[in-house]
């Protein structure tokens, strides 16, 4: 392994991912891509200027000429506008497929065989468009944020119960948006069902606060979040490059697995050095299957807005 990471998208998100790869020693170069060559040149700078202090090795670059990125291990896409205020993520829908056709088109000549983290929202279209536009095999495309859900969903379920995170799983699948699918079944805390520990009540309020997880944060700080989804793509990158073998609910492309085809859907996959090694298929009661099943539905209503074919 070469030890080289693209990001697309010197943003928020970008420069966040860029920054928690070097820390963790996760990559020897990252090369960071924005349209804005001076924007990214800026964050680049920013970063390597902490170098004296911080001791990190890695180099950072910004990629004004695209064949900087040349054999990158792993690319991951930021790039695109992001939710404002009121805003939802299928608002952003047409502005940014183009926004990541054309990176992953640029990249995928340099970098065919790289694994591709897509970001860039809606999330679940936007690994579509970047498998079609990179004509990648489906193992080497995922989407970052059924962890970015779980993980609040954890947090909130933390709070709740007044216990460490460490003691919280949790899982949630499906579409990245106000259809996603908590699976309370499936998370525990200490390895008791949740369902067990909470009311339904509680238990609905959590689920709701999820759902709007994105949103509550944007109307905090009017922009959208950043420390959380660049912790999530970092678990990723770190299954992939040391080989984990780990489990993580994911966006991933269906060929039938769930009873679902030809969409990205939030589920649990096997993330290894050969990307998406496995989908999981976890048994689900029937309200939960038809729950999956409907946010498949809008992310397939999704792709027809954009006149793509599942
Ligand atoms: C969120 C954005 C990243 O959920 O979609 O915060």
């Amino acid at each position: 392994m070469n030890g080289k990471i693209t990001v697309f998208g010197a943003g928020n998100v970008g420069g966040a991912v860029t920054r928690r790869l070097i820390e963790r020693k996760l990559c020897k170069t990252v090369v960071l891509v924005d349209r804005s060559p001076e924007k990214a040149q800026g964050v680049a700078l920013d970063i390597l200027e902490a170098s004296p202090v911080d001791l990190l090795e890695p180099v950072c670059v910004s990629g004004e000429d695209i064949e900087q990125t040349r054999d990158s291990e792993i690319v991951i896409i930021t790039a695109g506008a992001t939710r404002k205020e009121g805003m939802s993520r299928d608002e952003l829908l047409k502005i940014n497929a183009a926004i990541v056709a054309e990176c992953v088109s640029k990249s995928s000549k340099y970098s065919p065989y790289a694994f591709y983290i897509v970001v860039s929202n809606p999330l679940n279209v936007m690994c579509h468009v970047a498998m079609r536009a990179g004509q990648l095999p489906r193992t080497r495309v995922a989407g970052m944020a059924g962890i970015l859900d779980s993980c609040r969903f954890q947090y909130f379920i933390s709070k709740e119960l007044g216990v460490s995170v460490e003691n919280v799983q949790a899982m949630v699948l499906g579409e990245h948006g106000e259809d996603m699918v908590p699976v309370p079944r499936y998370s525990t805390v200490a390895g008791i069902p949740v369902t067990e520990l909470l009311d339904e009540q509680k238990l609905a309020g959590l689920i709701g606060r999820t759902r709007d997880g994105g949103a509550e944060i944007i109307r905090l700080m009017h922009t959208s979040a950043y420390y959380a989804p660049a912790s999530a793509v970092v678990q990723m990158v770190a299954a992939v490059v040391m080989n984990k073998k780990k489990i993580l609910p994911c966006a991933s492309y269906l060929s039938g697995e769930y009873g679902i085809c030809g969409a990205f859907v939030g589920v649990p996959v096997k993330l290894g050095a050969n990307g998406v090694e496995e989908v999981v298929e976890i048994s689900l009661t029937d309200g939960e299957r038809q729950a999956l099943h409907a946010s498949a539905d809008k992310i397939k209503a999704q792709l027809a807005l954009l006149g793509e074919t599942c």
